[in-house]
Protein backbone atom coordinates (compact mmCIF):
# COMPACT_ATOMS: atom_id res chain seq x y z
CA UNK A 1 0.00 0.00 0.00
CA UNK A 2 1.40 3.31 -0.74
CA UNK A 3 1.82 5.71 1.79
CA UNK A 4 0.00 9.20 2.36
CA UNK A 5 3.16 10.66 3.71
CA UNK A 6 6.83 10.71 3.45
CA UNK A 7 7.30 11.73 7.50
CA UNK A 8 4.63 12.35 10.03
CA UNK A 9 6.23 14.51 13.65
CA UNK A 10 3.86 13.63 16.16
CA UNK A 11 3.47 14.87 19.96
CA UNK A 12 5.37 17.76 19.46
CA UNK A 13 5.05 20.93 20.40
CA UNK A 14 5.20 23.03 17.61
CA UNK A 15 6.53 26.72 18.23
CA UNK A 16 6.75 29.08 15.52
CA UNK A 17 7.40 32.99 15.83
CA UNK A 18 3.89 33.56 16.36
CA UNK A 19 2.01 30.52 18.18
CA UNK A 20 2.94 27.48 20.54
CA UNK A 21 0.56 24.85 19.82
CA UNK A 22 0.31 20.75 20.15
CA UNK A 23 0.66 19.95 16.43
CA UNK A 24 1.13 17.32 14.23
CA UNK A 25 3.03 17.67 11.21
CA UNK A 26 2.52 15.59 7.67
CA UNK A 27 5.49 15.95 5.13
CA UNK A 28 4.93 15.10 1.39
CA UNK A 29 7.91 15.59 -1.29
CA UNK A 30 10.09 17.92 0.29
CA UNK A 31 7.08 20.53 2.04
CA UNK A 32 5.06 20.79 4.86
CA UNK A 33 1.53 19.48 3.82
CA UNK A 34 -0.53 19.74 7.25
CA UNK A 35 0.00 21.30 10.40
CA UNK A 36 -2.99 19.93 12.36
CA UNK A 37 -3.99 19.30 15.86
CA UNK A 38 -2.42 16.59 18.03
CA UNK A 39 -3.61 12.85 17.47
CA UNK A 40 -5.17 13.75 13.87
CA UNK A 41 -2.69 12.22 12.22
CA UNK A 42 -3.35 8.80 14.08
CA UNK A 43 -4.86 6.76 11.30
CA UNK A 44 -2.36 8.32 8.36
CA UNK A 45 0.24 6.26 7.45
CA UNK A 46 3.95 7.12 6.34
CA UNK A 47 7.30 6.02 5.40
CA UNK A 48 9.03 7.32 8.68
CA UNK A 49 7.39 8.87 11.99
CA UNK A 50 9.46 10.95 14.28
CA UNK A 51 7.45 10.94 17.61
CA UNK A 52 8.79 14.46 19.52
CA UNK A 53 7.46 12.88 23.14
CA UNK A 54 6.24 16.46 23.83
CA UNK A 55 9.68 18.09 22.51
CA UNK A 56 9.52 21.53 21.15
CA UNK A 57 9.20 21.13 16.71
CA UNK A 58 10.62 24.91 15.12
CA UNK A 59 11.34 25.58 12.02
CA UNK A 60 15.08 24.86 11.02
CA UNK A 61 17.48 27.34 12.21
CA UNK A 62 18.64 30.21 9.34
CA UNK A 63 22.14 31.18 9.77
CA UNK A 64 22.57 34.31 7.94
CA UNK A 65 25.91 35.27 9.10
CA UNK A 66 28.65 32.92 7.76
CA UNK A 67 32.33 32.82 6.77
CA UNK A 68 33.76 29.65 4.31
CA UNK A 69 36.72 28.98 2.24
CA UNK A 70 37.26 32.31 1.97
CA UNK A 71 40.37 33.56 0.84
CA UNK A 72 43.02 35.62 3.17
CA UNK A 73 41.55 38.59 3.04
CA UNK A 74 43.63 40.31 6.06
CA UNK A 75 47.29 38.78 4.92
CA UNK A 76 47.21 36.06 7.03
CA UNK A 77 44.55 33.37 8.03
CA UNK A 78 42.30 31.58 5.67
CA UNK A 79 38.93 30.07 6.78
CA UNK A 80 39.25 26.43 7.95
CA UNK A 81 36.16 25.38 7.41
CA UNK A 82 34.75 24.86 3.44
CA UNK A 83 31.17 24.06 2.52
CA UNK A 84 31.32 20.87 2.94
CA UNK A 85 32.78 21.39 6.77
CA UNK A 86 30.69 24.28 7.48
CA UNK A 87 27.82 22.97 6.47
CA UNK A 88 28.00 20.01 8.07
CA UNK A 89 28.58 21.45 11.42
CA UNK A 90 25.63 23.74 10.77
CA UNK A 91 23.40 20.82 10.05
CA UNK A 92 24.52 19.12 13.43
CA UNK A 93 23.74 22.02 15.33
CA UNK A 94 20.41 22.47 13.99
CA UNK A 95 20.44 24.74 11.03
CA UNK A 96 18.97 24.40 7.90
CA UNK A 97 19.94 27.19 5.60
CA UNK A 98 22.76 28.95 5.71
CA UNK A 99 24.20 32.57 3.70
CA UNK A 100 27.90 32.50 3.35
CA UNK A 101 29.58 35.54 2.13
CA UNK A 102 31.05 35.83 -1.77
CA UNK A 103 33.75 38.30 -1.25
CA UNK A 104 34.75 40.48 -3.96
CA UNK A 105 38.58 41.60 -3.71
CA UNK A 106 39.81 45.32 -4.20
CA UNK A 107 41.37 44.23 -7.42
CA UNK A 108 38.47 42.37 -8.80
CA UNK A 109 36.24 44.72 -10.96
CA UNK A 110 33.17 42.12 -11.19
CA UNK A 111 30.76 41.05 -8.82
CA UNK A 112 29.71 38.55 -11.19
CA UNK A 113 33.19 36.23 -11.10
CA UNK A 114 33.08 36.71 -7.50
CA UNK A 115 29.54 35.15 -7.67
CA UNK A 116 30.40 32.17 -9.89
CA UNK A 117 33.84 31.11 -7.92
CA UNK A 118 31.58 30.78 -5.32
CA UNK A 119 28.79 28.65 -6.54
CA UNK A 120 31.59 26.77 -7.07
CA UNK A 121 33.10 26.05 -4.54
CA UNK A 122 29.68 25.60 -2.73
CA UNK A 123 28.06 23.34 -5.75
CA UNK A 124 27.80 19.29 -4.09
CA UNK A 125 29.54 20.47 -1.11
CA UNK A 126 26.89 21.75 1.09
CA UNK A 127 24.80 19.41 4.08
CA UNK A 128 22.30 22.65 3.87
CA UNK A 129 20.53 24.74 2.04
CA UNK A 130 22.83 27.86 0.93
CA UNK A 131 22.57 31.55 -0.35
CA UNK A 132 25.47 34.03 -0.72
CA UNK A 133 25.31 38.01 0.40
CA UNK A 134 27.96 39.57 -2.24
CA UNK A 135 30.83 41.19 -0.28
CA UNK A 136 31.61 44.70 -2.51
CA UNK A 137 35.13 45.90 -1.65
CA UNK A 138 35.53 47.40 -4.66
CA UNK A 139 31.95 49.06 -6.23
CA UNK A 140 33.14 49.89 -9.25
CA UNK A 141 30.84 51.31 -12.28
CA UNK A 142 30.98 47.74 -13.39
CA UNK A 143 30.06 46.27 -10.31
CA UNK A 144 27.29 48.66 -9.36
CA UNK A 145 25.85 48.42 -12.92
CA UNK A 146 25.56 44.24 -12.12
CA UNK A 147 23.44 44.52 -8.91
CA UNK A 148 20.14 44.50 -11.17
CA UNK A 149 21.85 40.46 -12.84
CA UNK A 150 22.67 39.55 -9.09
CA UNK A 151 19.12 40.29 -8.32
CA UNK A 152 18.09 37.99 -11.33
CA UNK A 153 20.41 35.39 -10.36
CA UNK A 154 18.77 35.16 -6.64
CA UNK A 155 21.06 37.74 -4.50
CA UNK A 156 19.28 40.62 -2.52
CA UNK A 157 22.06 41.29 -0.47
CA UNK A 158 24.66 42.82 0.19
CA UNK A 159 27.76 43.56 2.55
CA UNK A 160 30.06 46.31 3.27
CA UNK A 161 32.79 47.35 5.70
CA UNK A 162 33.88 50.78 7.05
CA UNK A 163 37.15 49.11 8.61
CA UNK A 164 39.71 46.79 7.59
CA UNK A 165 42.17 48.18 4.63
CA UNK A 166 41.26 45.24 2.43
CA UNK A 167 37.31 45.98 2.75
CA UNK A 168 36.75 49.36 4.03
CA UNK A 169 34.93 51.49 2.01
CA UNK A 170 34.55 55.79 2.11
CA UNK A 171 31.25 57.35 2.81
CA UNK A 172 31.29 58.10 -0.84
CA UNK A 173 31.56 54.65 -1.89
CA UNK A 174 28.76 53.86 0.65
CA UNK A 175 26.18 56.34 -0.95
CA UNK A 176 27.05 54.30 -4.14
CA UNK A 177 26.24 51.10 -3.10
CA UNK A 178 23.08 52.59 -1.18
CA UNK A 179 21.45 54.10 -4.01
CA UNK A 180 21.77 51.36 -6.62
CA UNK A 181 20.68 49.09 -3.80
CA UNK A 182 17.83 50.74 -3.33
CA UNK A 183 16.95 50.85 -7.25
CA UNK A 184 17.05 46.89 -6.82
CA UNK A 185 15.40 46.85 -3.57
CA UNK A 186 18.75 44.51 -1.95
CA UNK A 187 19.30 44.63 1.89
CA UNK A 188 22.89 46.39 2.47
CA UNK A 189 25.03 44.69 5.34
CA UNK A 190 27.08 46.95 7.42
CA UNK A 191 30.00 45.87 9.61
CA UNK A 192 29.75 49.37 11.50
CA UNK A 193 33.82 50.42 13.06
CA UNK A 194 35.59 53.35 12.56
CA UNK A 195 38.88 51.92 10.65
CA UNK A 196 40.53 54.85 11.05
CA UNK A 197 40.21 55.27 15.28
CA UNK A 198 40.97 51.37 15.48
CA UNK A 199 44.01 52.51 13.11
CA UNK A 200 45.06 54.71 15.45
CA UNK A 201 44.29 52.74 18.67
CA UNK A 202 46.52 49.92 17.20
CA UNK A 203 49.27 52.59 16.76
CA UNK A 204 48.94 53.67 20.27
CA UNK A 205 49.51 50.53 21.49
CA UNK A 206 52.29 49.59 19.18
CA UNK A 207 54.46 52.89 20.45
CA UNK A 208 53.73 51.41 23.67
CA UNK A 209 54.77 47.34 22.95
CA UNK A 210 51.62 46.18 23.78
CA UNK A 211 51.03 42.87 21.54
CA UNK A 212 49.31 40.11 23.45
CA UNK A 213 45.98 39.34 22.24
CA UNK A 214 44.01 41.14 24.92
CA UNK A 215 44.90 44.64 23.41
CA UNK A 216 42.75 43.61 20.32
CA UNK A 217 39.76 44.65 22.48
CA UNK A 218 41.42 48.02 23.84
CA UNK A 219 42.20 48.49 20.03
CA UNK A 220 38.28 48.30 18.99
CA UNK A 221 36.73 50.66 21.49
CA UNK A 222 33.14 50.74 21.66
CA UNK A 223 33.38 54.45 20.54
CA UNK A 224 34.46 53.07 16.89
CA UNK A 225 31.38 50.79 17.03
CA UNK A 226 29.03 53.89 18.06
CA UNK A 227 30.17 56.29 15.64
CA UNK A 228 30.23 54.14 12.86
CA UNK A 229 26.86 52.96 13.49
CA UNK A 230 25.12 56.10 14.13
CA UNK A 231 27.18 57.38 10.36
CA UNK A 232 25.41 54.13 8.81
CA UNK A 233 22.30 54.88 10.15
CA UNK A 234 23.04 58.69 8.90
CA UNK A 235 23.59 57.28 5.10
CA UNK A 236 21.01 54.53 5.29
CA UNK A 237 18.65 57.41 6.54
CA UNK A 238 19.47 60.26 3.59
CA UNK A 239 19.24 57.48 0.86
CA UNK A 240 16.10 56.32 2.55
CA UNK A 241 16.79 52.77 2.08
CA UNK A 242 16.96 49.69 4.77
CA UNK A 243 20.13 48.56 6.02
CA UNK A 244 20.89 45.35 8.64
CA UNK A 245 23.94 46.54 11.26
CA UNK A 246 25.62 43.17 11.41
CA UNK A 247 27.22 42.02 14.66
CA UNK A 248 26.17 44.57 17.55
CA UNK A 249 28.14 44.20 20.33
CA UNK A 250 27.18 47.06 22.12
CA UNK A 251 24.38 48.48 23.80
CA UNK A 252 25.09 51.93 23.07
CA UNK A 253 24.99 51.24 19.42
CA UNK A 254 21.96 48.78 19.96
CA UNK A 255 20.25 52.13 21.51
CA UNK A 256 21.40 54.62 18.20
CA UNK A 257 19.70 51.76 16.24
CA UNK A 258 16.40 51.42 18.25
CA UNK A 259 16.47 55.16 18.47
CA UNK A 260 16.21 55.51 14.59
CA UNK A 261 13.58 52.25 14.60
CA UNK A 262 10.97 54.34 16.90
CA UNK A 263 11.23 57.38 14.35
CA UNK A 264 10.23 54.49 11.33
CA UNK A 265 13.45 54.14 9.71
CA UNK A 266 14.18 50.65 7.95
CA UNK A 267 17.10 49.69 10.64
CA UNK A 268 17.60 46.16 10.89
CA UNK A 269 20.40 45.01 13.67
CA UNK A 270 21.80 41.41 14.39
CA UNK A 271 24.09 40.23 17.04
CA UNK A 272 25.74 36.77 18.00
CA UNK A 273 26.15 34.67 20.90
CA UNK A 274 29.97 36.14 21.09
CA UNK A 275 28.36 39.59 22.70
CA UNK A 276 26.32 37.62 24.62
CA UNK A 277 28.58 34.88 26.15
CA UNK A 278 31.99 35.97 26.25
CA UNK A 279 33.67 39.21 27.17
CA UNK A 280 37.09 40.82 26.71
CA UNK A 281 38.18 38.95 29.93
CA UNK A 282 38.08 35.90 27.34
CA UNK A 283 40.91 37.62 25.32
CA UNK A 284 43.10 38.00 29.11
CA UNK A 285 44.61 34.65 29.13
CA UNK A 286 47.77 32.70 29.43
CA UNK A 287 50.00 32.27 26.65
CA UNK A 288 47.97 33.03 23.43
CA UNK A 289 44.94 31.40 24.50
CA UNK A 290 43.66 34.84 24.13
CA UNK A 291 43.71 34.55 20.55
CA UNK A 292 40.73 31.98 20.19
CA UNK A 293 38.35 34.64 21.19
CA UNK A 294 39.55 37.24 19.30
CA UNK A 295 36.56 38.69 16.83
CA UNK A 296 35.67 41.74 15.29
CA UNK A 297 34.18 43.84 17.25
CA UNK A 298 35.89 42.39 20.02
CA UNK A 299 33.88 40.47 23.17
CA UNK A 300 32.86 43.92 25.43
CA UNK A 301 33.65 44.70 28.98
CA UNK A 302 31.40 42.93 31.26
CA UNK A 303 28.33 41.07 31.74
CA UNK A 304 26.44 44.44 31.85
CA UNK A 305 26.90 44.81 28.32
CA UNK A 306 25.57 41.58 27.66
CA UNK A 307 22.46 42.59 29.94
CA UNK A 308 22.07 45.05 27.55
CA UNK A 309 22.22 43.12 24.25
CA UNK A 310 19.82 40.39 25.41
CA UNK A 311 17.26 43.06 26.54
CA UNK A 312 17.65 44.10 22.57
CA UNK A 313 16.92 40.54 21.59
CA UNK A 314 13.41 40.95 23.68
CA UNK A 315 12.69 43.90 22.81
CA UNK A 316 12.49 43.92 18.86
CA UNK A 317 15.87 46.07 18.71
CA UNK A 318 17.79 43.18 17.20
CA UNK A 319 16.19 41.67 13.84
CA UNK A 320 17.97 38.73 14.09
CA UNK A 321 20.69 36.12 15.69
CA UNK A 322 23.17 34.81 13.53
CA UNK A 323 26.29 33.03 14.61
CA UNK A 324 29.23 35.26 12.47
CA UNK A 325 31.05 31.47 11.80
CA UNK A 326 34.37 32.81 11.05
CA UNK A 327 36.80 29.89 11.75
CA UNK A 328 40.60 29.38 12.28
CA UNK A 329 42.10 26.76 13.97
CA UNK A 330 44.22 27.88 16.63
CA UNK A 331 47.28 25.55 16.88
CA UNK A 332 48.28 26.32 13.08
CA UNK A 333 51.04 29.06 11.75
CA UNK A 334 50.48 28.68 7.93
CA UNK A 335 46.63 29.53 8.28
CA UNK A 336 45.48 29.67 11.64
CA UNK A 337 45.21 32.00 14.70
CA UNK A 338 49.13 30.99 15.15
CA UNK A 339 50.63 32.54 11.53
CA UNK A 340 50.74 36.11 13.81
CA UNK A 341 53.43 34.61 16.40
CA UNK A 342 56.99 35.26 14.43
CA UNK A 343 60.75 35.97 16.15
CA UNK A 344 59.65 39.30 15.74
CA UNK A 345 56.44 38.93 18.19
CA UNK A 346 57.17 35.61 20.18
CA UNK A 347 53.18 36.46 22.22
CA UNK A 348 51.65 37.24 18.40
CA UNK A 349 50.64 40.52 17.59
CA UNK A 350 47.16 41.48 18.27
CA UNK A 351 47.13 42.98 14.87
CA UNK A 352 47.84 40.09 13.57
CA UNK A 353 45.51 37.61 14.44
CA UNK A 354 43.04 36.32 12.24
CA UNK A 355 39.87 37.67 13.36
CA UNK A 356 36.68 35.74 13.72
CA UNK A 357 35.32 32.90 16.01
CA UNK A 358 33.31 29.48 15.15
CA UNK A 359 29.94 29.13 15.60
CA UNK A 360 27.79 27.62 13.31
CA UNK A 361 26.70 24.85 15.10
CA UNK A 362 26.66 25.77 19.21
CA UNK A 363 24.12 29.29 18.08
CA UNK A 364 21.19 27.80 18.65
CA UNK A 365 22.00 25.65 21.24
CA UNK A 366 23.42 28.45 23.04
CA UNK A 367 20.67 30.75 22.78
CA UNK A 368 18.07 27.49 24.17
CA UNK A 369 20.49 26.81 26.73
CA UNK A 370 20.57 30.00 28.26
CA UNK A 371 16.53 30.17 28.64
CA UNK A 372 16.31 34.14 28.39
CA UNK A 373 14.58 34.35 25.24
CA UNK A 374 10.66 33.62 24.89
CA UNK A 375 10.28 30.29 22.37
CA UNK A 376 8.72 32.36 19.72
CA UNK A 377 10.90 35.09 20.28
CA UNK A 378 13.91 32.56 20.06
CA UNK A 379 12.22 31.27 16.65
CA UNK A 380 11.76 34.46 15.06
CA UNK A 381 15.50 35.78 15.38
CA UNK A 382 17.31 32.49 14.75
CA UNK A 383 14.86 31.26 12.00
CA UNK A 384 11.76 33.24 10.51
CA UNK A 385 13.08 36.99 10.82
CA UNK A 386 16.79 35.64 8.84
CA UNK A 387 14.29 33.92 5.82
CA UNK A 388 11.96 37.23 5.94
CA UNK A 389 14.71 40.12 5.81
CA UNK A 390 16.90 37.91 3.35
CA UNK A 391 13.67 37.20 0.83
CA UNK A 392 13.50 33.13 1.78
CA UNK A 393 9.96 33.72 3.29
CA UNK A 394 7.78 31.79 3.60
CA UNK A 395 10.01 29.14 1.94
CA UNK A 396 12.15 29.51 4.72
CA UNK A 397 12.05 30.29 9.02
CA UNK A 398 8.17 28.65 9.05
CA UNK A 399 5.90 25.83 8.92
CA UNK A 400 3.46 26.36 6.67
CA UNK A 401 0.68 24.23 5.03
CA UNK A 402 1.90 23.94 1.85
CA UNK A 403 4.31 26.68 1.72
CA UNK A 404 7.34 26.25 3.61
CA UNK A 405 9.81 23.51 2.60
CA UNK A 406 9.83 20.70 5.77
CA UNK A 407 13.26 22.31 7.20
CA UNK A 408 12.38 21.36 11.04
CA UNK A 409 14.52 21.38 13.96
CA UNK A 410 13.56 18.98 16.86
CA UNK A 411 14.22 19.56 20.75
CA UNK A 412 14.48 17.37 23.98
CA UNK A 413 11.41 17.59 26.21
CA UNK A 414 12.00 20.44 28.53
CA UNK A 415 13.89 18.67 31.51
CA UNK A 416 14.81 15.51 29.50
CA UNK A 417 18.67 16.58 28.92
CA UNK A 418 20.98 16.11 31.61
CA UNK A 419 23.07 19.19 31.88
CA UNK A 420 25.98 18.76 30.21
CA UNK A 421 29.47 20.54 29.55
CA UNK A 422 30.20 21.54 26.00
CA UNK A 423 33.11 20.04 24.49
CA UNK A 424 35.02 20.95 20.73
CA UNK A 425 35.21 16.88 20.69
CA UNK A 426 31.24 17.10 19.85
CA UNK A 427 31.43 19.57 17.37
CA UNK A 428 32.05 18.92 13.59
CA UNK A 429 33.65 21.71 12.32
CA UNK A 430 37.31 21.92 10.75
CA UNK A 431 38.48 23.61 13.52
CA UNK A 432 40.22 22.09 17.10
CA UNK A 433 37.98 24.87 19.80
CA UNK A 434 35.40 26.46 20.78
CA UNK A 435 35.16 29.55 22.45
CA UNK A 436 32.43 28.03 24.30
CA UNK A 437 34.41 25.01 25.72
CA UNK A 438 33.24 23.75 29.66
CA UNK A 439 30.09 25.86 29.18
CA UNK A 440 27.27 24.17 30.77
CA UNK A 441 24.49 23.50 28.44
CA UNK A 442 20.73 22.40 28.55
CA UNK A 443 19.66 21.11 25.42
CA UNK A 444 20.78 20.39 21.92
CA UNK A 445 18.38 19.78 19.01
CA UNK A 446 17.61 16.07 18.45
CA UNK A 447 16.49 15.64 15.53
CA UNK A 448 17.32 17.46 12.20
CA UNK A 449 15.44 17.59 9.14
CA UNK A 450 16.45 19.05 6.03
CA UNK A 451 13.30 19.45 3.02
CA UNK A 452 11.94 15.97 4.79
CA UNK A 453 15.24 14.06 5.17
CA UNK A 454 16.41 13.35 8.64
CA UNK A 455 19.89 14.73 8.45
CA UNK A 456 20.42 14.56 12.31
CA UNK A 457 19.60 11.89 14.36
CA UNK A 458 21.41 12.51 17.92
CA UNK A 459 20.50 9.82 19.84
CA UNK A 460 20.98 7.17 16.45
CA UNK A 461 23.99 7.99 13.97
CA UNK A 462 24.29 11.56 14.50
CA UNK A 463 24.82 13.07 10.93
CA UNK A 464 22.74 11.47 8.73
CA UNK A 465 22.64 13.82 5.90
CA UNK A 466 24.42 13.45 3.15
CA UNK A 467 27.27 15.98 1.11
CA UNK A 468 25.65 17.16 -1.91
CA UNK A 469 22.11 17.64 -0.52
CA UNK A 470 21.71 21.07 0.29
CA UNK A 471 20.71 23.14 -2.94
CA UNK A 472 21.33 26.62 -3.41
CA UNK A 473 18.22 28.92 -2.95
CA UNK A 474 17.13 31.79 -5.33
CA UNK A 475 16.17 34.71 -2.91
CA UNK A 476 13.67 37.41 -3.57
CA UNK A 477 13.29 40.64 -2.26
CA UNK A 478 13.04 41.59 1.91
CA UNK A 479 10.04 40.93 2.89
CA UNK A 480 10.30 43.01 6.23
CA UNK A 481 9.71 46.92 5.27
CA UNK A 482 11.49 48.31 3.19
CA UNK A 483 12.18 52.37 1.30
CA UNK A 484 9.42 54.57 2.94
CA UNK A 485 9.15 56.28 -0.03
CA UNK A 486 9.54 54.47 -3.09
CA UNK A 487 10.06 55.33 -6.39
CA UNK A 488 13.14 57.23 -7.52
CA UNK A 489 15.40 58.58 -4.79
CA UNK A 490 15.29 62.74 -5.68
CA UNK A 491 17.53 64.78 -4.57
CA UNK A 492 16.91 66.59 -0.87
CA UNK A 493 16.62 70.66 -1.90
C1 LIG B 1 -4.10 9.43 18.99
O1 LIG B 1 -3.32 8.39 19.59
C2 LIG B 1 -2.92 8.67 20.93
C3 LIG B 1 -1.96 7.55 21.37
O2 LIG B 1 -2.46 6.28 21.02
C4 LIG B 1 -4.16 8.77 21.80
O3 LIG B 1 -3.80 9.04 23.13
C5 LIG B 1 -5.04 9.90 21.27
O4 LIG B 1 -6.24 9.99 22.00
C6 LIG B 1 -5.36 9.68 19.79
N1 LIG B 1 -6.03 10.90 19.30
C7 LIG B 1 -7.05 10.86 18.45
C8 LIG B 1 -7.64 12.20 18.06
O5 LIG B 1 -7.49 9.83 18.01
C1 LIG C 1 15.45 48.00 24.10
O1 LIG C 1 16.80 47.61 23.94
C2 LIG C 1 17.68 48.65 23.50
C3 LIG C 1 19.02 48.01 23.24
O2 LIG C 1 19.58 47.45 24.39
C4 LIG C 1 17.72 49.75 24.54
O3 LIG C 1 18.53 50.81 24.09
C5 LIG C 1 16.30 50.25 24.78
O4 LIG C 1 16.32 51.19 25.85
C6 LIG C 1 15.37 49.12 25.14
N1 LIG C 1 14.01 49.65 25.22
C7 LIG C 1 13.20 49.35 26.19
C8 LIG C 1 11.84 49.96 26.13
O5 LIG C 1 13.54 48.59 27.11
Amino acid sequence: MATEYDLIILNGIVVTATDVEELDIAIRDEKVIKVVPRGSLNDSTAAKTIDAQGGYVMPGGVDAHVHLDEPALFGKGCAADDYETGSRSAACGGTTTMITFAPQTKTEDSLLNTLRATHAKATDACYIDYSFHLLVSNPSSTALSEFKILREEGISSLKIYMTYEALQLHDGQILDVLLEARKQEITTMVHAENGRVIDWMTAQLENRKMFEPKYHATSHPPMAEIEATYRAISLSEFIDVPILIVHVSTPAAAQHIKQAQDRGLPIYAETCPQYLFLTKKDLDQPGFEGAKCVCSPPPRESEQDHEGIWNGLANGTFTILSSDHCPFRYEDNVKGKKTCITNEYPVGHFKYIPNGCPGIETRLALAMSAERLDLKKFVELTSTNPAKLYGLWPRKGGILEGESDADINIWYPPGQMKEYSLRNEMLHHNVDYTPYEGRMMKQWPRYTILRGELIWDKENGGLLGKKGKGKFVKRGASSLAASRNPGDWKIPL
